[in-house]
Formats: C-alpha cells, sequence, structure tokens
C-alpha cells in the first residue's frame, strides 16, 4: 500500500450548470437518440470546423464505426502508433484487419511518418495517427503519404480535441476525425464519444450504423405516418443517451477556458522542471497548438541512478498520482500475435517507454500542488 492520494492524477471539472443540464435532459420524454444529441453534434461541428459530426457512446466505438464507414475487412492492414491506447488498435481488428504499428517521432512521441513509409504493403488501406497529449501530428507528411500511396487518414482525436496545426482544427484532415469525452478528456460525457467528417455519404453511413442499420430511426419514426423500418446492414447500439449528450453541451460552452487552465499549467510545469538536465519537458512543433490532454515529461537516468521509476515512486509516496502513457503495444501479451520479423523493430517507443511519466494536470489543479509535484521531481532526482 502506498500513502493516501493527495494529489489525483486526474480530477473531473463538473459544474454546477453541467448538473443542471444533464438533470434537465432526464425530464425529457427522449432519453436517447433525441434532440439533444443533434444539438450536441451540430455544435461540435461547429466548434471543430468540420461539415459533419455524429454522437456515440465511446471514441472506441467512433473508431470502429470510422472502419466499418470505410468497409475495412478481413485482410486489410491499418497503420497505428506503437505508443497509443489499445482502442486505436482494436478498430481494424473489430473488422477483422490486422494492426501494422509503427514507430514513434522521438520528440513529440507521435507517429513517425518515416516509419509509416516502412510499413506499408499492398494491403494497407489505411493510417490512424493519434495527436499524443493534445499535440498534433505532422499532418503534412502523413496526408502525402496517404496521397501517394492511396490510403485513407482516420484521425484518432482523443487527446486532441481544441489542437490545431496551421491554425486548423484537428479532426478535420483525415476523412474523419475520432473523439473521446471520458473523464479525463478535455471534456467529458462521462463516456461518450464523435465522428468528424466531411463526407456527406459517410456521414449517411455512420449514422445507420450507429443504430443498428435501421434505415429510420426512432425520433424519424416519431415525425413520420409510418411505423415502418428496414435493417440494411450490420449495425450497433452506439448511441449517445440525451443526459450524456446535454453534459457535453454544457462543457463544451467552457472548453476555451478548460485548454488555457491545462496551457498555463503545463507552462508552469515546463519553467520549473527546465532546470533539470536529466528532465526533457515536452516539446510542441512551431506550426502546432498543443493543448495538453497530458503533460509527459522524460526522466534520462542521471549521474546519482535516479530514473522514471524512483521519480514515479517517490511521487507516489508524497501522495501524488502520476503514470505512464503508455507501454508500446507490441510489448503487450496481446498484440504479440500481429508482429512479423520487420514490424519487431520500434526503437524509439522503446528508448522512451523507460523514460516517460504523465504528471497530473487538469483545469482545477492549484498552483500549490503543482509545486508539490516539481519539489518531489527535485528530491527524487537527488
Ligand atoms: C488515443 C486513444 N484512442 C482511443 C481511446 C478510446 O476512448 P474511449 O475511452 O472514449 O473509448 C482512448 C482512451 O483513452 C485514447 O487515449
Amino acid at each position: 500500500m502506498h500513502n493516501p492520494i493527495e494529489i489525483p492524477f486526474y480530477v473531473p471539472w463538473i459544474t454546477r450548470d453541467d448538473r443542471k443540464a444533464t438533470v434537465n435532459a432526464l425530464k425529457s420524454r427522449w432519453l436517447t437518440g433525441g434532440p439533444q444529441a443533434k444539438k450536441f453534434e451540430e455544435l461540435f461541428a461547429d466548434y471543430v470546423g468540420a461539415k459533419h459530426a455524429v454522437a456515440v457512446n465511446s471514441c472506441t466505438a467512433a473508431l470502429h464505426l470510422s472502419m466499418r464507414a470505410l468497409k475495412i475487412r478481413s485482410g486489410d492492414e491499418i497503420i497505428v502508433p506503437d505508443l497509443t491506447f489499445a482502442a486505436t488498435a482494436n478498430a481494424p481488428l473489430f473488422c477483422g484487419a490486422k494492426p501494422v504499428f509503427a514507430d514513434i517521432d522521438e520528440k513529440t512521441f507521435n507517429i513517425s511518418p518515416n516509419d509509416v513509409l516502412e510499413r506499408i504493403t499492398p494491403r494497407t488501406k489505411a493510417i490512424i495517427p493519434v495527436h499524443y497529449g493534445g499535440q498534433p501530428c505532422n499532418m503534412k507528411e502523413i496526408l502525402e503519404i496517404a496521397e501517394d500511396h492511396k490510403l485513407f487518414v482516420v484521425e484518432d482525436c482523443a487527446h486532441s480535441l481544441g489542437s490545431t496545426y496551421d491554425g486548423q482544427q484537428m479532426g478535420t484532415f483525415g476523412i474523419m476525425g475520432c473523439f473521446s469525452f471520458y473523464p479525463t478528456k478535455i471534456i467529458t460525457t462521462l463516456e461518450g464519444g464523435m465522428v468528424t467528417t466531411d463526407d456527406e455519404k459517410i456521414c449517411k453511413r455512420l449514422r445507420l450504423l450507429r443504430e443498428h442499420g435501421m434505415n429510420r430511426t426512432a425520433l424519424e419514426r416519431e415525425s413520420s405516418t409510418t411505423w415502418f423500418y428496414d435493417v440494411v446492414d450490420l449495425g450497433y447500439n452506439y448511441r449517445l443517451p440525451e443526459a450524456l449528450a446535454a453534459l457535453g453541451i454544457a462543457q463544451l460552452k467552457r472548453i476555451n477556458e478548460g485548454i488555457k487552465r491545462r496551457i498555463r499549467a503545463a507552462s508552469y510545469y515546463t519553467k520549473q522542471l527546465s532546470k533539470y538536465a536529466e528532465v526533457i519537458t515536452p516539446y510542441t512543433a512551431g506550426n502546432r497548438s498543443h493543448i495538453f490532454h497530458l503533460y509527459t515529461i522524460r526522466i534520462q537516468k542521471n549521474p546519482r541512478g535516479a530514473t522514471r521509476n524512483h521519480v514515479f515512486k517517490r511521487l507516489l509516496d508524497s501522495g501524488i498520482q502520476s503514470s505512464v502513457h503508455y507501454t508500446p503495444l507490441h510489448l503487450m501479451s496481446f498484440y504479440k500475435q500481429f508482429l512479423d520479423q520487420k514490424s519487431h523493430n520500434f526503437p524509439v517507443a522503446e528508448k522512451i517507454y523507460d523514460e516517460i511519466l504523465s504528471l497530473p494536470l487538469y483545469p482545477t489543479l492549484l498552483k500549490s500542488a503543482m509545486e508539490k509535484v516539481t519539489t518531489e521531481i527535485r528530491n527524487a532526482l537527488n
């Protein structure tokens, strides 16, 4: 057992307005598949700058639907970063396709375009770049590769709602963008997700697959004179309930304030931690904005023998939770079966895996808590 947690890794930011909006939605006749989800979709599309947004009940569902919308199937290969959450790689697997892991860039921890090129085969159908921690990938190079090899790009924007590349929001570069509203994310609906797209046909297909493959939803049938619907494809129940959509609308209203606070907290950490030679603070490329879903540092072994694991332990002993994002997928038991000889090679992901540590960061984090975190890191390094 460790000491009681004094500074958790994450604390959700739920206000009175959020609670009011959620409870009000519970008073409605529509509890799911209704007007709140529709309104949330419209506001979300507007915020991101996409033509369409389709609300779903997780980013995992969003990624799955994106693969189904592209008709990904057995025999296809989808390139994903080695350093990501399991759901990115699971989406192709849900459709019988194979995830192919690509190594990452040492500075940004994002998928390496050069390594993507190495992994392309005649079976490759798509790339799913993940904007790790809230910093956009090198979209120029990824889109060029995709165009040259006729591949789809589906952005995994689970971390990156509100971040920009050349001034344009993430989720508008690929054929689709998939977002998460899990409690630690930039906004939360408890569980929830969204797919953005500019493609009308894809949008229609996403909506169909979200609701059991039915060609007319309950909401559509209500304003019609017939009870009839047909099932025209294999679909799912991936709807976002109304109370959660209402919470999403309330959260979206103050997204910019949340991001501002995250960036302010990140600058404080960077200022304090840049003093230590063995700590590498997050790097942000010039044409990108980093919205710090994660604040991930690297801790290189120092002459006194202190390592990332020492720092993790010291923080925990002081009541501070930190975390590691992520164990590279190729090192996890389940994913080993998808590796071949060539794809065993992930030097950068393996190198940084021993060094990365994500520090507590959320909109309500106090300066005094950050002071304690940085003081304990200093103590651990000494
Ligand atoms: C990169 C990435 N993709 C996908 C997901 C899945 O999101 P959800 O929990 O909303 O299904 C996560 C969740 O943490 C994630 O970090």
